[in-house]
């Protein structure tokens, strides 16, 4: 069998770091996407998946944008060949109440967390329909099901991804394509760590597990998702959590 080509958008973040190296012990050719300002610690970031014995290509573009993402996938996929698995892992929070929540920052976090998971899963679906094998994950969090103080954007954008994941794997459901979310709840990162400490040492109490998980929690339930052994899981939610939500 053809190696399979992954890609993986937030792929240079910390869960898609771990992602893009569990999809890569797995065998596939994986890409990761990231944001331009990514650029200046690009290098660092090769250099970790080097001596982590992972060869990840990474290409920079902004997942918010349909046009820039349809350019990427072009170039990428003559490249490289056809995408055949999407994970959707791009995310950012701009935290605040709804009295105090601008504009720009309910559309930054719908136009990044959300309208990229359009964007990415439109452009490469036909693909997949024509080689009739496909798996998309798309990364949604504990707080599009259960809501959080602070987050109405986030929790909207959240719960969005879960409505499109189930929608999409009626579609494709007959075609060897599967749709899946996965729920991360607190995982041991630099967006967590942006939570003031006093709520972030609340939030760790409440958690039945009693600690954050780490990235690779959340790479090794997508591996399982993303498997060729996986074709009958499709339209799930898996919730990594540790417990804090229970559904
Ligand atoms: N529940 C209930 N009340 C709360 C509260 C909470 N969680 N947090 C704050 N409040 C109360 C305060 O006690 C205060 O009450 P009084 O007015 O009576 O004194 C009031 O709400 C303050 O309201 P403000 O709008 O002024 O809130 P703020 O500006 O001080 O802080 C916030 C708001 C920035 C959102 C802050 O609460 C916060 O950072 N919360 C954490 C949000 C969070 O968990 N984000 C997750 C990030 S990680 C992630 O998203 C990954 C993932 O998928 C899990």
């Amino acid at each position: 069998m053809t190696r399979r080509i992954a890609l993986v958008s937030g792929g240079t973040g910390a869960l898609g770091t771990a992602i893009c190296r569990a999809l890569h012990h797995q065998g596939r050719a994986v890409i990761a996407l990231g944001h331009p300002t990514d650029a200046p610690r690009m290098d660092a970031w090769q250099q970790a998946n080097l001596q982590a014995e992972c060869e990840i290509r990474h290409h920079l573009v902004d997942v918010a944008n349909y046009e820039a993402c349809s350019d990427a996938l072009r170039v990428l996929q003559v490249d490289v060949g056809p995408i055949e698995i999407l994970v959707n892992a791009a995310g950012i929070t701009r935290d605040a109440s709804l009295r105090k929540l601008r504009p720009e920052d309910w559309r930054a976090v719908m136009a990044t967390n959300l309208d990229s998971v359009y964007n990415l899963s439109q452009l490469l679906i036909d693909g997949m329909l024509d080689n009739g094998f496909g798996r998309i994950v798309n990364i949604s969090s504990v707080n599009g099901r259960k809501g959080q103080f602070g987050q109405t954007n986030y929790s909207a954008a959240k719960a969005g991804m879960h409505g499109f994941t189930m929608a999409l794997a009626q579609e494709v459901a007959r075609k060897g394509i599967t749709v899946n979310t996965v729920s991360p709840g607190y995982i041991d990162s630099p967006m967590i760590r942006q939570v003031p400490e006093a709520i972030r040492d609340r939030i760790r109490e409440s958690i039945p597990a009693g600690r954050f998980g780490q990235p690779e929690d959340i790479a090794r339930t997508v591996a399982f998702l993303t498997a060729e052994e996986a074709g009958y899981v499709t339209g799930a939610e898996l919730a990594v959590n540790g417990g804090l939500h229970m559904h």
